[in-house]
């Protein structure tokens, strides 16, 4: 619309001002879809988890030790993400709290997304903090006087202090092990507190990465948080599609289609809301007042679109060029490709920007790369008696791919018709 157009378009209604104010209002009188689109969301945790009450109840009865006045065992908890690790264990902290005070038996949980905090100096200042040193700093410090701090401020009163270090692997493999070995030795020195640690991670291996003393404390118990099946997301969204959805908004196949998609996803039940709450979004947008079977497919790409734009973006421009290079000769010739093809466009792309070439086999590492993360797709074929060769070809929707990457300010004035034109400079 131009400015003339919008004026004319304004004009005729009531004067101005009156309008605006009802725009918003008729906005916010119909809610058709959603009654609670927060529900859906990954901060939020229900008061039931479906499926995961043997997992919860493991966790509890080694917890429970600490209303019994003993020091619990360590626990690590494992599984893939998305399996309710997180909700399961601040589920089973809320509750031991409550029981300590009914009890009056003292016992704290103290919960680090090791993601954020990811230091050995960052984790302990941060447990200083929370009991009551407040005048340790989030940095500049020696390790070993916030260690200190950390130590007196625990130790100040008879209790037992639960340490939960969620993303555990993300720490370690940040920091390695020397929180680990510290905390689980703190018991030895203490006089009057106890504390025991709730390790989870995403990753089954990352005891791997510990010193075998670390690897023997920490995993005195282990808990594994198995994938959900289809079934068990349907149960999980149909809990959760009761508070977010108006009555009757969801036509029948939206949660089984849900739940099946993120199946294939390792069971993972952040996807399963995700692509609930996109389906429904992707409807409201439509202004229908159903959401069906159209709109979580359509959730699907989205997400899946989300995902590969993430990827994408963050590549170094070398990859990003040959990733380039390989939409340009599918564009112009055909969908598959060899090594030799595929590092040929390269070379002109390069003179195009400006940008030194790699060698073909540096390119084919980062085509290997590539197939690596889902991008493209890199199979070796027979060719008889001419020997093996590679064939390549993209794994993802052409058009959004090359936006993303002609953000990139290097990449930018490369566009078909500059490559063609060079090609044809180059034929001369
Ligand atoms: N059994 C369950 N019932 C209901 N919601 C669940 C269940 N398991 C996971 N969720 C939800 O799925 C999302 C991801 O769970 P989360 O505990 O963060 O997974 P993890 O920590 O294993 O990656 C959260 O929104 C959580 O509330
Ligand atoms: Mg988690």
């Amino acid at each position: 619309m131009t400015m003339e157009e919008s004026k004319d378009y304004l004009d005729l209604s009531e004067p101005e001002d009156e309008q605006s104010s009802q725009i918003f209002e008729d906005l916010l009188d119909v809610e058709p879809i959603f009654d609670s689109k927060e529900v859906l969301r990954p901060a939020y945790t229900p008061d039931e988890l479906p499926h995961r009450n043997s997992q919860i109840q493991e966790v509890a009865t080694v917890l429970v030790s600490a209303l019994r006045g003993d020091t619990p065992s360590n626990i690590l908890i494992y599984g893939k993400t998305g399996t309710g690790k997180t909700a399961s264990a601040k589920l089973v902290s809320q509750d031991l709290e409550t029981a300590s005070q009914k009890f009056e038996v003292p016992c704290e949980v103290q919960y680090i997304n090791c993601e954020v905090v990811d230091t050995q100096y960052r984790v302990l200042a941060k447990l200083a903090r929370a009991f009551g040193r407040e005048d340790v700093p989030m940095t500049g410090w020696p390790t070993d006087r916030v260690y200190d701090a950390f130590f007196d401020a625990v130790d100040t009163r008879e209790r037992v202090v639960v340490i939960m270090l969620d993303e555990i692997d993300k720490l370690v493999e940040k920091s390695g092990d020397d929180t680990l070995y510290n905390l689980s030795r703190v018991n030895s020195d203490l006089d009057n507190a106890r504390v025991s640690i709730i390790g989870i991670s995403n990753d089954v291996q990352f005891t791997d990465m510990l010193d075998p003393r670390v690897k023997s404390s920490l995993g005195e118990e282990e808990i594994v948080f198995p994938p959900y099946d289809a079934n068990q997301l349907r149960d999980i969204l149909q809990q959760r599609a009761e508070m977010a959805f108006q009555e009757n908004v969801l036509e029948d196949e939206v949660i089984p289609l849900c739940a099946a998609f993120a199946a294939k996803e390792h069971g993972d039940a952040r996807r399963a809301l995700d692509l609930l709450r996109t389906a429904g979004e992707v409807a409201e947008r439509s202004q229908l007042e159903i959401v069906n079977e159209e709109h979580v497919r359509e959730a699907q790409e989205r997400i899946e679109l989300n995902r590969v734009v993430e990827v994408v973006r963050t590549l170094p421009t070398q990859s990003k060029t040959v990733l380039y290079s390989v939409i340009e000769f599918a564009e112009e010739h055909s969908d598959k490709m060899t090594t030799g093809e595929v590092y040929n466009t390269y070379k002109r792309v390069c003179q195009t920007t400006g940008m030194d070439p790699l060698t073909q086999r540096r390119v084919t590492d980062l085509i290997d790369e590539l197939d690596m993360l889902g991008i493209v797709n890199s199979v070796v074929i027979s060719k008889g008696r001419y020997g093996r060769t590679r064939e390549i070809s993209l794994s993802v929707p052409h058009q959004e791919t090359k936006e993303v990457i002609l953000e990139e300010s290097r990449l930018d004035d490369v566009d078909v018709d500059t490559v063609a034109q060079s090609k044809l400079n180059e034929e001369r």
